[in-house]
């Protein structure tokens, strides 16, 4: 049966690269307004996990699917267009063009999807003044802090009002109360803007503000909490 609330599904999902295999038949939902974690050590496959969850990547065998539809036949165009309008990626570092101001960093993806210059405007403000954010707007990325970094780096991955949130270890170069903040900021942008999101971390005991927790381990992934 169809599983009518799943934004994102992995069935029976193996990786490898070349001899070693990094994921082993994993099976993952990401259901709409859930908010997920993915635990494991550094090295066992989360960023693998994450690039096949925002079609960077694709599984070595097994299906992944999008609302219900399999992504593994599309083309790289297909990808990129469900990447610019359905899913927001937050990577670990480097999220941010340095030669654009915040408030052009947060028009480019609008930009990209064909918006008009006075709408992109009106959006970008719209979230930075929502998320108390508004004064970074004229600062470029290299004057801002890693938490700032961040935060930005969030709103920008809502622009085109994307169904998922996948962030791969937002908070792990973050100290304890940027990485606070940065929680508070996924939490909201979950409950209050409607959005799935899915993060990864290393710590196997933090306490996040999720409603599923899983921990990837020997290629492995089993649901915890
Ligand atoms: N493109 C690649 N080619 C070969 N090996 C890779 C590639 N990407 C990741 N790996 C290997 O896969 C394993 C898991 O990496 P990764 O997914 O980055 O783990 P994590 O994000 O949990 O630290 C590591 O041993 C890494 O070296
Ligand atoms: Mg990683």
């Amino acid at each position: 049966m169809q599983n009518e609330s799943a934004i994102i599904e992995l069935l029976d999902v193996s990786k490898d690269f070349g001899a070693s295999a990094i994921l082993r038949h994993v099976n993952l939902t990401a259901n709409e307004g859930e908010f997920i974690s993915i635990r494991g050590k550094s090295g066992v496959g989360k960023t693998s996990l994450f690039k096949i969850l925002g079609l960077l990547d694709k599984p070595s065998e097994g299906t992944m699917k999008l609302f219900g539809e399999r992504v593994n036949m599309l083309g790289d165009s297909e990808k990129a267009r469900l990447r610019l309008r359905q899913i927001g990626l937050v990577f670990q570092f480097f999220n941010l063009l340095p030669a654009l101001t915040v408030l052009e960093n947060i028009e480019l993806p609008m930009a990209l999807a064909g918006v008009k210059k006075p709408q992109r405007r009106e959006r970008a403000f719209e979230l930075l003044r929502y998320f108390d954010l508004a004064g970074l707007a004229g600062r470029f990325p290299d004057n801002l802090s890693g938490g700032e970094r961040q935060r930005v780096a969030v709103i920008r991955a809502l622009v085109n009002y994307p169904a998922v949130l996948l962030a791969d270890e937002p908070t792990s170069s973050l100290d304890d109360e940027n990485s606070a903040l940065l929680l508070d900021l996924l939490g909201r942008v979950n409950r209050e803007q409607k959005v799935t999101v899915v993060v990864t971390s290393t710590d196997l005991y933090e306490k996040l503000p999720t409603s599923k927790d899983y921990l990837l381990r020997d290629g492995q992934l089993r649901q915890i909490r």
